[in-house]
């Protein structure tokens, strides 16, 4: 009874004098690589595109006690801002926000973060945070950005944490749209002359991109030509998949995703896991299926139809995916 009784004192004097909060939200998509990993950090086309089944979102509330409060469970996070390492993904994206934001004061907050998108798995959960996490830091703290500024400051980021990013992964969370990306490049989102639908399937392995991408920059310092030519062949597919799929004529997709993944194989991205599950996609009646993201671990995408969708993703959970996810493009 005493407790109860010491409870409701307390609440009663929190709602006197401690202002309601008002809390702000923000999502932010995961997204594939259907055409040109890799070879797109070195200036070749890349397409890609959301991925709206799995999302982060993000809510910023006043907190009633001093300090930035993170609480992030899915990766068991927990903490106030400057418990943790200044080169932490999140707390970096939270300070430099507020660095560039001219916050001379430090706001007292509570960021509580959920995601459905699987880390390190190529669906860009860093980005899909970093995204929503300004989205919502700046709405609170009543800083406009438009898609534009939200997107260099996410590359800002990517490049903290991620070595030599194209910025492939910032664009599309931010746009949330079918991008043709050149690194350097205006965006260019594609259109699509006939709706197709792509089955996503994760080995469950997590690779962080970072070390893929390092791993094909020493091979390209190496032999510069010989990976430049790889690169080039990865940038004809991309050009000829955006052509396609302008066209109307999904169905040649399927050749372009299984050229693509022998380069990524050459390129030494690949895994085991990967070409098991790219092989009983394809053994299922996939029209074509390669990896998708940075490899090595992650996902592999496959291209079905009505028909096959089924019997495919079947096959990909008998041959270990943890995960299927189906998702069209249109
Ligand atoms: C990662 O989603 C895509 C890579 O091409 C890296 C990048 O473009 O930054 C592997």
């Amino acid at each position: 009874m005493g407790v109860d009784c010491d409870g409701n004192f307390l609440f009663i004097v929190r709602q006197l004098f401690i202002r309601p909060t008002l809390m702000t939200t923000a999502s932010a998509p995961g997204k594939i690589i259907l055409f040109g990993e890799h070879a797109v950090v070195y200036g070749r086309p890349a397409l890609a595109v959301p991925v709206t089944q799995v999302h982060v979102e993000v809510n910023v509330s006043d907190s009633a006690s001093p300090g930035i409060w993170i609480d992030a469970s899915d990766v068991d996070l927990h903490a106030e801002l400057n418990t943790l390492p200044s080169d932490h993904p999140i707390a970096s994206v939270i300070h430099n926000f507020l660095f560039l934001s001219r916050v001379s004061t430090f706001p007292n907050l509570e960021i509580k973060i959920t995601s459905t998108i699987p880390v390190a798995s190529g669906l860009g959960s860093g980005a899909a945070v970093t995204v929503a996490l300004t989205r919502a830091l700046a709405s609170h703290l009543d800083r406009s950005m438009t898609d534009a500024e939200v997107n260099a400051f996410a590359y800002e980021i990517e490049k903290l944490h991620h070595g030599t990013p194209s910025g492939i992964d910032n664009t599309v969370v931010t746009y949330a749209k079918p991008v043709y990306f050149v690194k350097g490049e205006p965006i260019e989102v594609f259109k699509v002359g006939k709706p197709f639908t792509i089955l996503i399937a994760d080995t469950g392995i997590a690779a962080p991109t970072k070390e893929s991408v390092g791993d094909v920059r020493r091979l390209w310092r190496e032999d510069k030509s010989r990976w430049e030519t790889i690169f080039d062949k990865i940038g004809e597919i991309s050009f000829t998949a955006r052509r396609a799929i302008d066209a109307g004529k999904p169905e040649f997709l399927g050749g372009l995703m299984n050229e693509n993944h022998a380069l990524l194989q050459t390129l030494t991205v690949s895994s085991p896991e990967l070409d098991r599950l790219v092989e009983s996609a394809r053994g299922a009646g996939a029209l074509g299926a390669k990896l998708s993201g940075g490899g090595r671990g992650g996902n592999i995408i496959a291209l079905v139809d009505s028909e096959t969708a089924a019997p495919v993703s079947l096959a990909l959970r008998e041959t270990g995916a943890r995960n299927t996810i189906t998702t069209q493009v249109s």
